[in-house]
């Protein structure tokens, strides 16, 4: 087991790092260099678990690629000449990859099966198969299709217009990239847009997508020219320390090229409602925007975090949590159902850990509320193999006034493997 115990007594938190890149561009930047005919090359590719589980799913197929570092080189033949794998695809603790790999693989012309760990054999699918089956994809699996293993039948599909039940930018993308060898236009409506990474990386690899009010449109037929892809560093990463920053004393972190892409970046709102003492400045406007961010030890305020917000910050919330721990005032988390389907019941996981360091904290339907400011205790935590909650309790240990401990922390290099290295480059002992 990889059981870490952590005891920082006084600390501070001083200096700049550089997150990790951002684990929803660096998967698509595999798959769609896959799908090209010809040569990408990535910058800044994360070398999360997860995303080297979508490299080895694409090596499969006969695609070519590279890892240098965080340069990655993909030569592929074009998704039209990919090899029928002759084993399965495995997708480990990736749902991005399980989904939108559903989409691809459906209007491949291979026969594939994917499965995953067993946080994935739990995770719902049936809110991409069932679209792609009404695109005529060819896919079986365990209970209908709503669990893997699932097996795919590549084949031509059919344009639907199809209207988003749940904010799911995994389901909207599995569907675009399935639109991409289906006859005719295909049409997602969604009532809040979730992340758009796939529309953005899908315009830099050729492709016309329209995008207008949460509707995203493309035609069949099309299909992607390689290119280059810089990624740029994961917010939902810089979440831990942007809320490690705020709640430890005398603390300033800086945090540079952190992606802000508009639908991402509920986080910054929601540190601006809690009164967090935040900078944001170099900010640039390539494919995907960023930023530097700077954050010093803050005085914090309760919020209120629903509606709209929500697809926009729902991989922050088990840090945010952390963070309303130590408002004034009663935090209220609504309409964040969809956290009961991540890696593991995030609901559950994150008030039931924080309760065990000392938090006022009570689960609903759909959220959590918190009332702080609490001082928060050394426990021995859980991560439910879970990397965000896992981080959540490291963060809760740089303020937890005994030891902390958390079973399993191997888990964190899914999304972060230098998250460790990088608390420690910013900690200073003053004890
Ligand atoms: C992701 C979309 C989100 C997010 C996940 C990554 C993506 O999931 O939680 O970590 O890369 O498209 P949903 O689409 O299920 O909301």
């Amino acid at each position: 087991m990889t059981e870490k115990t952590l005891h920082y007594l006084n600390c501070t938190l001083q200096g700049a790092v550089t997150v990790p890149g951002d684990k929803s561009v660096s998967h698509r930047s595999i798959m769609f260099g896959a799908m090209a005919t010809g040569t990408t090359t990535v910058e800044g590719f994360l070398l999360g678990e997860d995303c080297l589980d979508t490299i080895k799913c694409f090596r499969k197929l006969g695609v070519t690629i590279d890892v240098q570092g965080t340069n990655v080189t993909i030569t592929s033949p074009g998704i039209a000449a990919w090899q029928e794998p002759s084993e399965v695809l495995y997708t480990g603790n990736s749902g991005t990859t399980t989904r939108l790999m559903l989409g691809v693989l459906a209007g491949s012309k291979v026969h594939s099966i994917m499965t995953g760990d067993a946080s994935i054999a739990k995770r719902p699918m049936r809110r991409v198969v069932d679209p792609l089956r009404l695109m005529e994809a060819d896919i079986r699996g365990r209970a209908n299709g709503q669990f893997t293993p699932l097996a795919i039948q590549g084949k031509t599909l059919k344009a639907i217009d199809y209207k988003m039940p749940v904010a799911s930018a995994q389901v909207k993308s599995a569907i675009l990239l399935a639109g991409l060898h289906a006859e005719g236009t295909t049409i997602v409506r969604e009532d809040v847009v979730s992340r758009d990474h796939t529309e953005r990386m899908l315009r830099q690899f050729g492709v016309t997508v329209a995008t207008e009010g949460g509707v995203a449109s493309l035609a069949g037929g099309q299909t992607l020219t390689a290119t280059h892809v810089a990624v740029p560093g994961d917010i939902s990463s810089a979440a831990f320390f942007l809320v490690a920053g705020a709640i430890v004393p005398n603390s300033e972190v800086v945090l540079d090229n952190v992606g802000m892409n508009e639908t991402r970046d509920g986080i910054i709102d929601v540190l601006r409602a809690m009164n967090v003492n935040l900078r944001v400045s170099n900010e640039m406007n390539g494919a995907e925007p960023t930023a530097t961010l700077t954050v010093t030890s803050s005085t914090l305020q309760s919020t209120t975090i629903g509606g709209a917000l929500i697809p926009r910050l729902i991989d922050e919330i088990p840090i945010l949590a952390l963070l309303a721990t130590q408002a004034h005032g009663t935090t209220i988390i609504r309409d964040a159902e969809e956290l009961k389907v991540k890696e593991t019941d995030r609901i559950t996981a994150v008030v039931d850990e924080l309760t065990k360091l000392g938090a006022t904290i009570e689960a609903t339907n759909d959220g959590m509320v918190i009332t702080g400011p609490t001082p928060l205790h050394g426990a021995h935590l859980r991560s439910y193999g879970d990397h965000r909650i896992g981080m959540m309790g490291a963060i809760a240990a740089l303020i937890a006034d005994g030891e902390v401990t958390i079973d399993d922390t191997a888990c964190i290099a899914i999304s972060y493997p230098n998250f460790f290295e990088h608390i420690e480059q910013l900690t200073k002992s003053l004890s």
